[in-house]
């Protein structure tokens, strides 16, 4: 993503331990999916709990280009797709997001054709869309290609069976969306499970959709004529805002109750942060953790959904750069999820990458110093390491962690933090 026009820094003062209470917003993840759902449906749909980020305000700019009507009333948004006439996602704006692929199931679905380029977002990678593409295909949409377009059309889509060479969450998400009103039934195996898919599921089943088995790794999608039904849907918590604020408090030892979240959706966070030294209690819909003064080392892999979260990586790496020890971290999904670490590295932590290994040695402290976000989490992941640092962090590029983060702020300053908000800009 290329900043705007605003040069928007965090000038963070470390040191001091968290405390207090803190509400986690609507999930990024989920809302995305959840967005482009709406086009698969001729009602109204009123969706609740959206978190105010750059990338669901974007979601919804691309819905009004294509003749969507979105009407934000207090906390809710009013959605009404059935004015949509337009079937392209102009390259602006599908470049500053790459979750707008999620679109092109959507578009298809309900109308049979979708254009779009390819996607831009977080360089974490080189994240392909070729599992999306490939799918599409077996469910007998047409894809060509076209000056760095992509043209998918197709007469009639028809139910399919998906094995999928990878559970990838966007792929698994984009064939459902696209199989909703196919002819037939669609079984996906090798899905991805993550919780982000069952929320899709029961909003898409609420306006009339016929799907099972999301949360495993075989989703059935049974096509149906239409979707028509008046929709009002709360989209569930963030679970990776969750760990990141699990982290803020591990980090600084402090002791903070998180509320709106779903522990059992985190819980190999809490499992790891309790491997560390954290003592982590639970309700059905709050987190209290307390921190020690000094963390253990842990050890880590990323995984698929039920395993540790790649979007936990970073910013647990943070909070282990000055714990006990050396941790050793493996990072099985992005290719390219350590550029981070060369920032954290100049305030004093000890990492060494060795192709997807990371070793994290602790130190005694980290020192602020001038910082810049690379991308999304690992921006996050820098914000919880100034948290605990000696002197002042600047952290430039923020525009990269205002995509996923609601306030992040204002909520570590709630809980006792120091973080300014200063535009360089002018
Ligand atoms: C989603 C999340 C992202 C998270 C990721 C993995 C959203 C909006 N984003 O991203 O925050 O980090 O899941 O949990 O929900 N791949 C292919 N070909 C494809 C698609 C993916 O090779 O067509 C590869 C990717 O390069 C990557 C792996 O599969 O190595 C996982 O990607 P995927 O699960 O698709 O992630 P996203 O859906 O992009």
């Amino acid at each position: 993503m290329k900043g705007g026009k605003k040069m928007l820094k965090y000038i963070i003062e470390g040191g001091n331990r968290l405390e207090g209470e803190v509400e986690i917003s609507g999930s990024k993840n989920a809302s995305l999916p959840i967005i482009a759902s709406t086009i698969l449906n001729q009602g109204k749909t009123v969706l609740y709990n959206v978190p105010e980020i750059h990338d669901t305000k974007m979601m919804f700019e691309i819905l009004k280009e294509l003749g969507g009507s979105v009407i934000k009333k207090n906390k809710k948004y009013i959605i009404d797709t059935s004015n949509i006439n337009r079937f392209e996602i102009s390259e602006n704006l599908m470049r500053q997001m790459r979750s707008s692929v999620i679109l092109a199931g959507a578009l298809i679905g309900r109308y049979r054709k979708a254009v779009f380029s390819y996607p831009g977002g977080c360089d974490i990678g080189a994240r392909p869309i070729d599992l999306h593409l490939k799918n599409f295909e077996k469910l007998g949409i047409n894809i060509s290609k076209n000056y760095g377009n992509i043209i998918c059309s197709c007469d009639k889509i028809n139910g399919e069976k998906i094995d999928l060479e990878f559970p990838s969450v966007g792929a698994t998400e984009n064939i459902i969306l696209a199989a909703c009103l196919a002819d037939g039934t669609t079984v996906i195996t090798n899905a991805a499970m993550e919780p982000e898919i069952i929320d899709l599921q029961k909003i898409l089943n609420r306006m009339g959709a016929k799907i099972k088995g999301a949360g495993t790794n075989k989703i059935e999608i049974q096509g149906v004529n239409q979707l028509k039904k008046e929709v009002k849907y709360n989209i569930m918590p963030d679970r990776i805002e969750t760990g990141t604020f699990l982290c803020g408090a591990a980090i600084t030892g402090g002791n903070i109750i998180i509320k709106n979240t779903n522990p059992i959706e985190i819980s190999p966070v809490i499992s790891k942060l309790e491997e560390a030294g954290c003592k982590i209690e639970t309700k059905k819909h709050e987190i209290e953790i307390l921190a020690p003064r000094k963390l253990k080392c842990v050890d880590i892999k990323t995984m698929p959904y039920p395993g540790f979260p790649t979007d936990m990586q970073s910013i647990f790496v943070a909070t282990l750069t000055i714990a006990k020890g050396t941790s050793i971290i493996v990072e099985n999904i992005f290719e390219n999820r350590y550029k981070y670490v060369q920032e954290l590295i100049k305030m004093g932590a000890k990492i060494n990458i060795e192709g997807k290994v990371a070793a994290v040695k602790g130190v005694r402290k980290l020192y602020g110093s001038n910082v810049k976000a690379e991308d999304l989490r690992g921006g996050a992941a820098l914000v919880v390491a100034a948290l605990a640092s000696k002197r002042k962090t600047n952290i430039e590029n923020i525009e990269y962690i205002l995509r996923g983060y609601e306030n992040l702020d204002k909520k570590f300053n709630n809980l006792g933090a120091k973080i300014k908000i200063v535009n360089e800009g002018g």
